[in-house]
């Protein structure tokens, strides 16, 4: 694992996928600003200094993952760790977004690699609020230093790679099932309700479950809905 860390550049997730061949697997790159950060649905991510921007590459294993999806879930899950380790109260909104208060302070991005048809490679760019003093979101956000965090973002890019270390080896082992209790316990969701967006539909219902596939269980008036693509509303 080799961690590559550069002062600009436009969106790490880029720079990794034009770079693919030369990095290995767990490498990662690090920048401390980027000048066109990505996030999903085409939006920007603000990537002012003093946010972590890291892209994370995988190319091992991944015949073994069910979906492109849990990847993102499993960083949502490490991130969220972190953070709780150092007091903050974070939980995730499903299926890759981490907040604390009701503002959103991490946001992922797995894109994949094909090479024809082959799965080439799997890359988790995420971006987390540390100390940045502006941030420029449509979402209603906050710094992970506001809520009482005083971490670099080195040491903070360690403890979340070290938690997604583990957790990717029991998901390529043994599936989501045995991530799937703490994964619930971080989604504060569960039994309320929530709008969801599908692709063009919006849907309304109570977040029932996450499944055994990661998958959330939406109960719209008695129907059982299980989405396995889409957003959570704010
Ligand atoms: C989102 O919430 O929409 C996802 C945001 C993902 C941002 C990260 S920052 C590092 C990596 N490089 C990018 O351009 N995007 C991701």
């Amino acid at each position: 694992m080799a961690i590559i860390f550069l002062d600009s550049v436009t969106s790490t997730n880029t720079y990794c996928g034009r770079n693919i061949d030369n990095l290995k697997h767990f490498d990662i790159v690090r920048a401390r600003r980027q000048n066109e950060g990505r996030g999903r649905k085409l939006r920007k991510w603000s990537s002012e200094e003093g946010g972590l921007y890291f892209s994370l590459v995988l190319k091992d294993g991944l015949d073994k993952i069910k979906s492109l999806g849990l990847l993102t879930q499993l960083m949502a899950l490490a991130v969220c760790k972190s953070a709780r380790a150092h007091g903050v109260e974070a939980y995730i909104k499903w299926p890759n977004d981490v907040l604390a208060k009701g503002l959103k302070f991490c946001g992922i991005l797995s894109e994949a690699i094909f090479d024809g048809e082959k799965l080439k490679a799997v890359i988790i760019g995420t971006g987390v609020n540390l100390s940045q003093d502006k941030i420029n979101s449509e979402k209603p956000s906050i710094t992970l230093k506001s809520l009482g965090v005083d971490k670099s973002a080195e040491e903070l890019l360690k403890e979340i790679v070290a938690n997604f270390t583990a957790d990717f080896a029991l998901l390529k082992d043994s599936g989501f099932e045995p991530l799937r209790e703490r994964y619930k316990k971080s989604f504060l969701y569960l039994g309320k309700a929530v709008t969801m967006r599908v692709f063009d539909e919006e849907l309304h219902g109570i977040a029932e479950d996450i499944d055994e596939a990661g998958r959330l269980v939406l109960n719209e008036g008695g129907k059982r809905r299980l989405i396995e693509i889409g957003d959570m509303d704010f």
